[in-house]
């Protein structure tokens, strides 16, 4: 059986995304992805930043299996195996405090899960990232507390539909809690479709 899972969007913000990381990351950066979902993104961007270490992660075990079958199709050496990762678990971090983690990245998660979520994934990576570490954020925000866009007001009213806990987060308050764990806002790029690169550096 073919595990590998396709989520279309990725096609069209990979080389966006590709071109943001390419200028902000140094070389030889040792990644961790928060939410790798697919994996499509990590397969693709391990192959595109060859002389980083991407390893990739997820809650969902069937993400998993996909992001292993994608590995599997490739013989890239510089994309490592998923960890399961639950950023909402306290002690989540453990498993990679001490490997040399200096990027993590998260993309398309912080508006798809409880704000809870959010708090987690900044906790955790205060603790792996060293002093000048960086954390990217990729996704749809609210600025002033206003959409940017009918297509995000609309996006966020059907993530509520869905999960009343979910919904497109508002910039200045990930920036808040961002600073509450020793992260501070360095760069804020609008991408396509109304979407942000958030970057943080520890
Ligand atoms: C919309 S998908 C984005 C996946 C991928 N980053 C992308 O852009 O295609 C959201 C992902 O967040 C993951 N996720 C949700 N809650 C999570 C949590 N508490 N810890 C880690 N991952 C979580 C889901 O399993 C899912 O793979």
């Amino acid at each position: 059986m073919d595990a590998r899972q396709y989520a279309a969007a990725t096609q069209r913000n990979r080389d966006p995304i590709l071109a943001i990381l390419s200028e902000v990351l140094h070389p030889k950066s040792n990644i961790l992805e928060i939410a790798s979902g697919t994996g499509e993104h990590a397969l693709y961007f391990a192959s595109k930043l060859e002389s980083c270490y991407w390893t990739p992660s997820d809650i969902n075990p069937t993400s998993r299996d996909s992001i292993t079958a994608w590995k599997n199709t490739s013989y890239i050496d510089n994309l490592n195996l998923p960890l399961s990762i639950d950023v909402t678990q306290h002690d989540w971090q453990q498993q990679v405090m001490g490997q040399g983690i200096d990027v993590i990245i998260n993309i398309n998660m912080i508006h798809i899960s409880p704000w809870q979520a959010c708090l987690g994934l900044m906790k955790g990576t205060e603790q792996i990232l060293p002093s000048g570490g960086i954390l990217y954020l990729y996704g749809p925000y609210k600025r002033n507390r206003e959409h940017t866009s009918p297509s995000n007001a609309s996006f966020d009213r059907s993530l509520r539909d869905r999960n009343p806990l979910w919904g497109i987060r508002d910039l200045a308050a990930v920036v808040e809690a961002a600073a509450a764990s020793n992260l501070q806002l360095e760069k804020v790029i609008e991408m396509p479709a109304n979407n942000l690169s958030v970057i943080f550096r520890r």
